[in-house]
């Protein structure tokens, strides 16, 4: 059985208390942390930039899931490389050349993810998916947690993980909106590896972390 990671998105955490709640997951057996960079711009609300990752970085030690929904992403990827990112996801939308970016991302030795929007098909990055790490699959239009999952993405990770049989490629597959512990299932059927969630694991169980992690690992 193959070992599902969980990436908590911060996004659904107390604003007011950060480092505290960044704690928490660490403690109740998060694999990484899952930051939202949104700018108001690519998608149509606003979250935190470099100044706030780099204070919330003496928090833990678990990977920085930074997810980057910033237009244009090329030129900021040294901020946030410097504030401690581990994980550098943006979207292919959001810069003008796909492999420079991801080259630029590897000279700060992070590792680098592709997100996919769910109207954003594989063809866009089939030629890049030899050089990436990451492949984040948006089962929401990105912007704010708490959507419901879309369906028909499914069909996309199958054919993602496919592909990656054929080419015996090593990238991982993520997901990210509207994970449940139903639709995690459907998700790690279709050849999923990380799980992100926000709403299911600050929300359900009355906010037990460790449990709500715990469950979303079940397989
Ligand atoms: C959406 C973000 C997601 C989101 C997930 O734009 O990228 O990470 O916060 O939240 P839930 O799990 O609530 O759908
Ligand atoms: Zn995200």
């Amino acid at each position: 059985m193959k070992k599902i990671q969980v990436s908590p998105s911060i996004l659904s955490a107390d604003f007011s208390k950060l480092g505290d709640d960044i704690k928490r997951l660490e403690q109740s057996g998060a694999d990484m942390i899952h930051v939202d960079v949104m700018d108001g711009h690519f998608v149509p609300n606003l979250t935190i930039g470099p100044p706030v990752i780099k204070s919330l970085r003496k928090y833990t030690k678990l990977p920085f899931d930074v997810h980057l929904m910033i237009d244009p992403v090329h030129k900021y990827i040294k901020d946030y490389s410097d504030a401690g990112a581990d994980i550098i996801t943006f979207h292919p939308e959001a810069t003008k050349n796909i492999l420079e970016t991801i080259n630029h991302i590897k000279t700060f030795n992070k590792k680098v993810g592709i997100s996919l929007n769910p109207d954003t098909e594989i063809k866009t990055i089939e030629q890049q998916l030899n050089s990436v790490d990451l492949i984040l699959i948006m089962s929401v239009y990105p912007g704010f947690g708490g959507q419901k999952f879309i369906n028909r993405v499914i069909q996309k990770i199958r054919d993602l993980d496919k592909i990656r049989n054929q080419k015996k490629l090593n990238f991982k597959i993520e997901i990210d909106g509207g994970i449940n512990f139903e639709t995690s299932k459907i998700a790690i059927e279709a050849g999923v590896d990380i799980l992100v969630s926000g709403t299911t694991v600050f929300k359900e169980n009355n906010g037990d972390l460790e449990k709500n992690i715990k469950i979303l690992k079940q397989f």
